[in-house]
């Protein structure tokens, strides 16, 4: 089995319980965890999701999980999404797939936040993976200009030769930092930007990371 199904299985057994409302993340590991849900669905298990992503909203409807409009829900018991790059503090980086503002509406309200990422993704220090910092249309290159001046390269998303825009109606702006010293500063200094509506940082947010250990064995921290 590879690390990504290890990880986003593991997540599903070792948190999903009767009765919950579930955040459901976006991406290629968080895919084995909602796979593993609907099969455990199927066993019996009753819980409700709440899709981060139209393409999270599709696969679930496909695979039979019962969904939350967001505008449904009171409370979210627990969400589980995988990440870019975490550190040891787990802090991470989101926003690979483009749906780093939605996702993190729903960790947020989550009383519980899961990360499922693969060895690969476990950092000592985040940067290496462009930073995401999704900036509404109007006056894009303005904002564009105002990140760069933190110290950083960047370039707007593009998808098939056109411009990206996520399931908001907005832009991303990948920032290549190379090394992000302090992830809460910059996450404050990005959000004080007008014109972004959400940047790829989370800190302080997440309670549990399920990933490998160096022989390989799965971890739940
Ligand atoms: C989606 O926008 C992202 O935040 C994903 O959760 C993240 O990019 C991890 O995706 P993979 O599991 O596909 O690497």
């Amino acid at each position: 089995m590879n690390e990504k199904a290890m990880v986003g299985e593991k997540a599903a057994i070792e948190f999903i319980k009767d009765g919950m409302i579930v955040g459901l993340g976006t991406g290629s590991t968080v895919y084995y965890t909602i796979v593993k849900i609907a099969e455990q669905i199927k066993s019996g298990l009753q819980i409700q999701g709440v899709a981060t992503s139209l393409q999270t909203e599709i696969l679930a409807k496909k695979l039979g999980i019962p969904l939350l409009r967001i505008e449904e829900v009171e409370k979210i018991d627990l969400a589980i999404d995988g990440a870019d790059e975490v550190d040891s503090q787990f802090n991470a980086i989101k926003g690979g797939g483009g749906a780093l503002l939605r996702e993190k509406v729903i960790a947020n309200a989550a009383d519980i936040f899961v990360v499922v990422a693969d060895s690969k993704k476990v950092v000592s220090t985040l940067g290496s993976f462009p930073l995401p910092v999704e900036v509404v249309p109007f006056g894009a290159e303005l904002t564009e200009r105002q990140i760069q001046k933190l110290g950083c390269t960047t370039s707007f998303r593009q998808k098939e030769d056109t411009i990206f825009v996520t399931d908001n109606g907005n832009y991303i702006i990948d920032c290549f930092f190379s090394s992000i010293q302090n992830p809460k500063e910059l996450q404050i200094e990005l959000n004080q930007i007008p014109g972004v509506a959400e940047n790829g940082l989370f800190v302080d947010r997440i309670h549990h990371l399920v990933t490998l250990d160096k022989e390989k064995n799965i971890v739940v921290l």
